[in-house]
């Protein structure tokens, strides 16, 4: 187990850092103001709502809500685990990354893994002329040399232990070899290749590198494809077979067709469909619907017309429906029984398929067709369970037209109004959404501390308003003596550091809050604040004490505490 990496670290890390720079290479930016947008690269747009702040050192998209410090932001782009982002940028600013109460971490260093997987889809490729029952099989099932090679369509030699021989000349290598997930342990632990005799499909990740392989038996029994296990580089709920090729065949992506075998999508790229990708033998996960709407707008699943897809459709619907922000389309097409995408595509064509995806069903009207399947809606009963049902998937939508008419459909379908208060939007500025936080002193000084963290640097303890009882005073508290230990942190960090908690999601509106005057402006309506706080707190103990000496009486200490607090109120100098 690697150290942890000290907190310390990550807060000079990103004081050294700058957010701009991070994110300008990757997701080229344009001035607006104080800050720099673009358009979001975390969901499709056509104008710009992601906004970088350098002062705040974070970046925030206004349409999707991603939002994060500049670790956060090579995580979500890069796909990186929180490890790897700060070693990522810690080498960007030649830092090198500590690690506690363990022994130094290696930098995962897949380099290796990578080159041997690569190494594996070229023997199978070499493999597959010398193969004469694999090459006829490629011809029965009509995949012609250009697609061969686009796919990288390979075979995989039988006897125990050619890919073993060929590639496992070390031990070092064998290792890799089983790392990667080529080899199988038999019963006396002995190691064989796990591919034998199968048409082999190499999986790529999103730069194009070779990361696992699916591989096919001609005919014969035991499992029709076999895949590869889930290894460092291989997570199969989160990869989509033939991305890749399909941002290789499209400069522009506007659609992409979900089907569910690998035959069905080289099928289509080669009868010219080049936006099919599939799901590895698993059900749509959250992971891919998210995956597919960054990727494009419009998103078609392709299902067999029988009872499994038909589940497998209903599955993939669940998946996207908190997905379905406006501008975005999912589509279903459920293909008639027996046949899948590549019988189709070879019988009716590109312009048959094309022709189907076109009169493919919306998700609304799905939606309504599925959940009314065995319901009765000419009765009042049947139509109540419409409502029962829909209604808490419908809530899954985010906000916008989309939402607004999928209510409007039920309550025509059944007469029940459905739409619940909509989900707070975050707007430019955060003031005047449904259900905005009402703006509080208390709410203002936190909003200013985290437009301005080093602000804290003004307040001294005691805190004169720390007995005040008013919400979110802990949280204030709380954030002051962070501040206090913390001299220098940026809010980005801020944020960072108070993201497991409940007040999670406060803090990061709050921290949209815009301060367009002058920083010594800021400073002095900061100091403003905590001189009413601490004024309240005055008030609130003198109302107090004064309630209790009306009950009871006050004992010599209140008593004198009164006086002082008289005393202090008539003379109206700022006590911080
Ligand atoms: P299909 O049986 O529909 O595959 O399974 P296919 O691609 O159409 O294959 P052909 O046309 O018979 O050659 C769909 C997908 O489910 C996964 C594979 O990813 C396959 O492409 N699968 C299927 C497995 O992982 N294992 C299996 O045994 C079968
Ligand atoms: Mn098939």
């Amino acid at each position: 187990m690697p150290g942890l990496i000290p907190e310390r670290f990550i807060d000079e890390l990103l004081a050294r850092v700058d957010i701009v720079d991070v994110v300008q290479p990757r997701v080229p930016l344009k001035r607006a103001g104080r800050e720099w947008t673009a358009c979001c690269p975390f969901h499709d747009e056509r104008t710009p709502s992601f906004y970088v702040s350098p002062a705040k050192q974070f970046y925030h998209c206004f349409g999707c809500g991603a939002h994060g410090s500049a670790v956060r932001f090579l995580m979500e782009y890069e796909h990186l685990e929180f490890p790897d982002a700060v070693e990522e940028l810690a080498q960007s600013v030649g830092l090198t990354v500590p690690h506690e109460g363990g022994p130094a971490r290696q930098r995962e260093d897949h380099t290796d893994l990578y080159a041997l997987l690569d190494a594996a889809a070229r023997f199978y490729q070499h493999a597959l002329p010398e193969s004469a029952a694999a090459k006829a099989y490629c011809k029965k099932r009509g995949l012609d040399a250009a697609i061969i090679e686009r796919f990288r369509i390979g075979w995989a030699p039988g006897g125990w232990d050619a890919m073993k021989r060929a590639l496992g000349s070390s031990d070092a290598r064998t290792k890799l070899l089983e790392q990667a997930g080529m080899l199988s342990t038999g019963d006396k632990g002995k190691q064989y290749d796990r591919f034998r005799e199968r048409l082999m499909f190499p999986i790529l990740d999103r730069r194009g590198r070779v990361i696992a392989f699916g591989g096919r038996v001609l005919e014969g029994d035991g499992p029709k494809y076999l895949n590869s296990p889930e290894t460092p580089l291989f997570h199969k709920g989160r990869e989509l077979f033939a991305l890749w090729q399909v941002r290789q065949a499209n400069t522009k992506l506007e659609r992409l067709i979900v089907v569910e075998g690998y035959m069905d999508v080289v099928s289509l790229h080669q009868a010219g469909v080049t936006q099919a990708v599939a799901t590895l033998g698993t059900a749509t996960t959250n992971e891919h619907a998210e995956l597919l709407f960054r990727a494009a707008p419009d998103v078609f699943f392709c299902f067999d017309g029988d009872r499994a897809g038909r589940s497998a459709a209903w599955r993939a619907l669940e998946s996207v429906l908190p997905r379905m922000r406006d501008g975005r389309q999912a589509f279903f097409l459920f293909l008639p029984e027996g046949e899948d995408p590549d019988t189709l595509v070879r019988k009716e064509g590109r312009d048959g398929f094309e022709a189907r995806l076109r009169n493919a069903t919306p998700l609304s009207e799905y939606f309504y067709a599925y959940l009314s399947r065995d319901v009765n809606v000419a009765t009042l009963d049947g139509r109540a369970r419409l409502a029962e049902h829909a209604k808490p998937l419908l809530a899954k939508l985010p906000d916008g037209a989309f939402r607004d008419l999928m209510f409007a459909e039920l309550e025509k379908r059944t007469g029940v109004q459905g739409a619940p208060a909509t989900n707070a939007v975050l707007s430019r500025g955060v003031t005047s959404t449904t259900g905005a936080p009402k703006r509080t002193l208390v709410r203002s000084a936190i909003a200013m501390l985290l437009a301005n963290p080093a602000l804290a640097q003004e307040i001294t303890l005691p805190y004169a308003f720390a007995g005040l009882d008013k919400p979110g005073i802990l949280l204030l508290t709380e954030l002051l003596d962070f501040l206090q230990e913390r001299p220098g942190i940026n809010t980005a960090l801020l944020l960072e550091r108070f993201a497991g908690r409940e007040e999670s999601a406060a803090l990061q509106k709050l921290a949209l809050t815009e301060f367009p005057g002058e920083p010594e402006a800021l400073r002095a309506e900061f100091i403003d604040a905590f001189r009413k706080l601490a004024e309240q707190t005055t008030q609130q103990r003198l109302d107090a004490l004064i309630r209790k000496q009306s009950e009871s009486a006050l004992d010599d200490a209140e008593k004198s505490e009164l006086r002082g607090l008289l005393a202090r109120k008539a003379q109206p100098a700022s006590p911080l």
